[in-house]
């Protein structure tokens, strides 16, 4: 048997040895005042919002890297300072989720299944780009709304308050990218 081989097969145990420890890994439940059922609701929201906050931010870099046109420069540096809004926020959404006892969306498949955000497209023009990132934005505002509905039922202040943030900001992105369409 090659090194190769026997390396991979090594590999595979040591994985069977740590899927072994996940299933018996031990949860310890939150005593915070929020009942489980309704932190799982409201984890459900921040998970949803979670994975459209990370697709938009992979949009908004895309855009960053494949704008042309007129708008180029506009855009180009809007994007950046977007995505990298969008990458710290992420981080917040996913420890909250962690501090009510829930697991984070972490991979692409979960977040890709979990968003309401379209796939970007690279070969769109510069103004078809900034409509884009105005609908994604206001598809965005609308789901943390619904989230902030629900934290706000079962007395969740801190998800509240951190969702009541993201709101602020998503809904000046948008007014600020909207008006390129005003007279
Ligand atoms: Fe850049």
């Amino acid at each position: 048997m090659s090194n190769y081989k026997s390396q991979t097969i090594m590999n595979i145990v040591e994985l069977d040895k740590l899927d072994v420890q996940a299933k018996e890994r031990k949860r310890v439940i939150p005593n915070i005042g929020i009942d489980e059922k309704h932190r799982f609701d409201i984890s459900e929201q921040l998970s949803k919002v979670l994975s459209d906050s990370y697709c938009l931010m992979m949009m908004t870099q895309n855009y960053h890297w494949n704008a042309r046109g007129r708008l180029f420069r506009d855009l180009h540096m809007m994007t950046e300072a977007q995505y990298k809004n969008l990458f710290e926020a992420i981080d917040d959404l996913a420890e909250r989720i962690r501090a009510i006892g829930f697991t984070a969306p972490g991979t692409l498949k979960e977040l890709n299944d979990n968003t309401s955000i379209n796939l970007p497209n690279s070969d769109l023009t510069d103004e078809e780009m900034m409509v884009d990132l105005v609908d994604s934005h206001e598809t965005i505002v609308m789901n943390i709304r619904k989230a902030i509905g629900m934290a706000q039922k079962h007395h969740d202040y801190v998800t509240t308050d951190m969702l009541t943030s993201r709101l602020e900001y998503h809904e000046k992105v948008a007014w600020m990218m909207r008006s390129y369409f005003e007279k």
